[in-house]
């Protein structure tokens, strides 16, 4: 495996980072997780947009090449579908102190991992999941694309030792997001999401799950989602960049619709594929 650190296109086991930089002290850092599929980023221009916001959020200045660095890092790690992580601190200090040292040069970090490329399998490839709902622990920015993702891995844990695969989160009485993907419901033909705002994350996913509906005359408005509503919902998806939209069919110990992938699934699902190939 070759990763990107600071500048440099190294072997895995070769990239090392200060003790002291503050991603690993106090979380203080931003990522993205871009899908490429034949060398592609799919959906590059909104992962960026998104890393410069939320880089903006945490004041870390920089301008780099994302673009060509992404490209030889995927094509350095034999192409195919990969999903690239990448992740950006505010740097070391060389020392712990809570206050942000100016001059800092951010640690910028990159690597790659394989990822099904579902859209050539085909929507009987995809499995429907189960869900749980539980209570959404983070912090009030969760517009940001931060690394401190522990709540996110307790809840995600949690699902797991209830034979669930994905966390959707409650907070003041409406369903927020995944722990790490947004949701969407169905009931009679619209597709309803929560709205943008700083209780999620603005999903590339979600995005382009609206803007299919809107150029395809499919009816979707951005409304708060009730746990009632949900479990009584048509059909329920979640999405996110590295597994794309993906049927829900059980949401605790509630069945959804029929307990099968739903009709307006399998339409976006192959919109997505088409989208995807054009
Ligand atoms: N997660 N909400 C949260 C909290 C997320 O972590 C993610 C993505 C999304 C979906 O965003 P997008 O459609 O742009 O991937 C929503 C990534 C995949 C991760 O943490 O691995």
């Amino acid at each position: 495996d070759i990763v990107f650190l600071n500048g440099k296109f190294i072997a895995a086991d070769q990239a090392t980072v200060s003790v002291f930089d503050r991603g690993f002290l106090f979380g203080d850092s931003v990522y993205e997780v871009i899908p490429f599929y034949q060398e592609v980023g799919f959906r590059l221009d909104e992962h960026l947009k998104r890393l410069q916001y939320s880089l903006q959020a945490l004041r870390i200045e920089l301008e780099f090449d994302w673009p060509s660095m992404l490209s030889e890092l995927v094509s350095r790690n034999g192409g195919g579908s990969l999903s690239v992580y990448l992740q950006v601190t505010r740097g070391s200090a060389g020392k712990r102190s809570h206050h942000i040292e100016s001059g800092l040069q951010p640690t910028i970090f990159a690597c790659c991992q394989p990822i099904r490329d579902i859209y050539h399998e085909g929507a009987d490839q995809v499995d429907g999941i189960k869900v749980i709902a539980t209570a959404d622990l983070r912090w009030h920015r969760c517009d940001i694309k931060a690394t401190n993702l522990l709540p996110n891995i307790l809840v995600l844990q949690q699902a797991k030792e209830s034979g669930a695969q994905e966390a959707l989160l409650l907070r003041d009485g409406v369903l927020s997001e995944g722990a790490s993907c947004n949701f969407f419901i169905v009931e009679q033909g619209v597709i309803y999401t929560p709205p943008q705002g700083s209780g999620i994350l603005s999903g590339t996913t979600r995005e382009l799950i609206l803007s299919l509906s809107d150029w395809h005359g499919i009816p979707r408005q951005e409304t708060d989602i009730t746990y009632e509503r949900l479990i009584a919902a048509d059909e329920v998806w979640i999405s996110s960049s590295t597994r794309g939209v993906v049927p829900v069919l059980q949401v605790d110990e509630h069945c959804i619709g029929n307990g099968l992938k739903g009709a307006l699934w399998k339409r976006m699902f192959e919109l997505f594929t088409r989208y995807q190939h054009q």
